[in-house]
């Protein structure tokens, strides 16, 4: 039986995690959950799974419901003394602090939040390492590379392909999306996700930041991970030895497979998900990114080959403008210019922990500034 935390539980991924759960009664019992304000949720999932310990990061919500508040208490739970595996699954690099709590305190951890390894993956990981805990993936892609790299080392690596949807605006040039609006941005044709995700796979950004994730989590260069667009989202990833041999894990696109595989790693438990077979999409495509269309993903490469503290800056710029465009408060194509505009400013320094939390807010006033440049 392992004991989990869920942070993010209100969340897409969250009450998947908890639909999971809910199907391996006898392997996973929920003992904390947190998340950000949604109180009735949390409440509600706390009653069905009897978890004792509950938190909200906004104060003002928790201490209307009377639930513990604070990052600090979201915090907490990741290092309870009952709690063997930390997922997380929160909006971003909100998850660092939780992380690092769950891995300082020796708990495996299922990660979610990629946000938190873009930003500080030359941190987090050398302490995963260090404790000797497990990290696994829930982003399909990693897991799709984890699934297919069990048994083997990454010096036997030669490339790390990851592969994406292209999203709702796959094959449209910049001139076309000047004017897309948030509703088509969020008419994901193969997921349905959370809205700030959404908005990074029409940009692409989410592809720039799993080429970040991967480098870390995988420990390989950067120019061993590579970005090809498979529209069906059917191949989850794949990874190519220096044999010339290519794995490649296949399913379909649900995350409740890589969530219940990071949860249950290293066991393999029958469920009720819809089984993929080779004839049911008989035509699986694959092309190369437009990344003159998507600067996102370029950009996001050019702040993983800069390092330091430079993919926190971007990571933090483009939270800020994916959730401005989520709000209608500036265009598409901006949220490029406005992690750009970041980036130039940026002069990156050494990824401590202390540096990371400033690059983060300098990024974040940054792009605000910027943003109201804009308007
Ligand atoms: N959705 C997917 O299919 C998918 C796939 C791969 C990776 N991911 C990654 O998983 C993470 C979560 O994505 P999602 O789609 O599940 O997002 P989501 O649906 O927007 O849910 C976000 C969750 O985080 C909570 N949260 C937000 N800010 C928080 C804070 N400051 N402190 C504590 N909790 C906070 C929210 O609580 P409230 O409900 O109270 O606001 C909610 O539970 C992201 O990093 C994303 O990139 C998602």
């Amino acid at each position: 039986m392992k004991r989990i935390a869920v942070l993010g539980s209100t969340g897409s991924i969250g009450v998947q995690t908890l639909d999971i759960a809910r199907q391996h009664p006898d392997r996973l019992q929920v003992v904390a959950l947190a998340a950000y304000r949604n109180a009735e949720l949390i409440r509600a999932q706390a009653k069905e799974f009897g978890a004792k310990h509950i938190a909200l990061s906004d104060e003002q919500a928790a201490r209307e419901a009377g639930i513990h508040g604070g990052i600090d208490a979201v915090t907490a739970l990741a290092a309870l003394d009952e709690v063997d595996l930390v997922v997380v699954a929160v909006n971003g690099v909100i998850g660092l602090m939780p992380t690092i709590a769950a891995v300082q305190a020796g708990k495996d951890v299922a990660l979610a939040s990629k946000e938190v390894l873009v930003a500080a993956g030359e941190v987090v990981m050398p302490l995963v390492r260090e404790k000797g805990i497990t990290m696994t993936p829930i982003d399909s892609e990693h897991s799709a590379l984890f699934q297919c790299l069990q048994g083997y080392r990454s010096d036997q690596v030669s490339k790390l392909i990851i592969t994406g949807s292209g999203g709702p605006f796959r094959g449209k040039k910049r001139e076309e999306l000047l004017r897309v609006t948030t509703d088509q941005a969020l008419n994901h044709p193969t997921w349905r996700m959370g809205g700030k995700i959404t908005v990074d796979s029409a940009t692409l950004m989410n592809k720039g930041l799993e080429v970040i994730e991967a480098r870390w989590m995988f420990n390989v260069r950067p120019d061993q991970v590579d970005v090809v667009i498979h529209p069906q989202s059917i191949a989850h990833s794949f990874v190519k030895f220096k044999d010339g041999s290519v794995l490649g894990q296949f399913g379909w696109p649900d995350m409740r497979l890589a969530i219940q595989y990071a949860m249950l790693y290293p066991e393999r438990k029958p469920n009720d998900l819809k089984s993929w077979d080779p004839t049911m999409t008989p035509t699986l495509t694959f092309e190369e990114p437009d990344t003159s269309t998507f600067r996102c993903l370029y950009l996001a490469r050019q702040a993983l080959k800069t390092g330091g503290t430079m993919p926190c800056a971007m990571n933090a710029a483009n939270e800020v403008a994916a959730n401005a465009f989520l709000n209608g408060a500036c265009g598409f194509l901006q949220i490029a210019d406005i992690v750009e505009g970041v980036m130039v400013k940026h002069a990156p320094g050494r990824p401590n922990l202390e540096n990371l939390v400033e690059t983060d807010r300098w990024a974040r006033r940054t792009a605000q500034s910027l943003l109201q440049v804009r308007r």
